[in-house]
């Protein structure tokens, strides 16, 4: 059984991931600045009030820990841009000084899937400003990690659409391209996103790249 810190462990994928590592027999600890909106009915659960840009309180989290996930979130575009890859750089600096890092899972974004040959989510024509700049916060934050080769990471992009429903625990996968049904679906309900997040932190296969999920 893995030792695992969630940061994010109260948003709408954090929890599903949470609840997920816990139902599998893991022992979490669920981060995030509002200590009062995080679960705490497990007593494999921890919780632990934490600002993922704060290089010691992500360092005091990860000591000991087999692995670190971050589902943060920042609402809004230039929220996004304040925190997704600024929060990927503060962890990657504060694995780095510790002697044995965690494995790090971020949770990425879709917008630089590709939907056919040469053309990626966020070329689609007419998308508002605030998702765009969502998109290419996760998407620097992708670059700067595919930089990083002295740690164990792994970057799992969400689909299209990802939001709660019902856990079918089926999925499939897909490394750079966009997974969609025949008629351009991509979907996938966050209790199935935490599925494919927890089975690769049982059984790796996506070290140190990006892969996603669908339904
Ligand atoms: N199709 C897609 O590509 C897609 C769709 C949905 C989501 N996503 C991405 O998935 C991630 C999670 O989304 P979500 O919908 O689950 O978000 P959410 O429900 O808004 O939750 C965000 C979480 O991040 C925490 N957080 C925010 N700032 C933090 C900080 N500085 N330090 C520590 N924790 C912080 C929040 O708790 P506190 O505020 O209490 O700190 C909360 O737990 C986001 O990055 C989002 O862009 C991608």
């Amino acid at each position: 059984m893995a030792d695992i810190a969630v940061f994010g462990g109260s948003g709408m994928i954090g929890s599903r991931i949470v609840d997920e590592a816990l139902h599998r027999g893991h022992t979490v600890t669920a981060l995030a600045r509002d200590r009062t909106r995080l679960p705490h009915e497990d007593e494999r659960l921890r919780v632990a009030d934490a600002d993922v840009l704060d290089p010691s309180a992500v360092t005091a989290a990860a000591r000991g820990r087999d692995v670190l996930v971050s589902a943060v979130g920042g609402g809004d575009g230039s929220g996004h841009r304040r925190l997704v890859e600024p929060s990927a750089r503060t962890i990657v600096a504060a694995l780095r000084d510790l002697r044995e890092p965690p494995r790090f899972i971020m949770v990425g974004g879709a917008g630089s899937l590709e939907t056919v040959p040469g053309k990626q989510v966020w070329d689609t024509p007419g998308l508002p400003e605030d998702v765009l700049e969502t998109m290419h916060a996760h998407g620097d934050a992708l670059e700067f990690l595919r930089g990083v080769t002295d740690l164990d990471w792994t970057n799992l992009s969400p689909p299209a659409v990802i939001e709660p429903g019902e856990r079918t625990g089926g999925y499939r996968t897909d490394t750079d391209r966009l997974v969609a049904d025949g008629r351009g679906n991509s979907r996938i309900s966050a209790e199935d996103y935490a599925v494919a997040l927890v089975d690769e932190i049982e059984s790796p296969r996506h070290r140190n790249e990006r892969f996603t999920v669908g339904d």
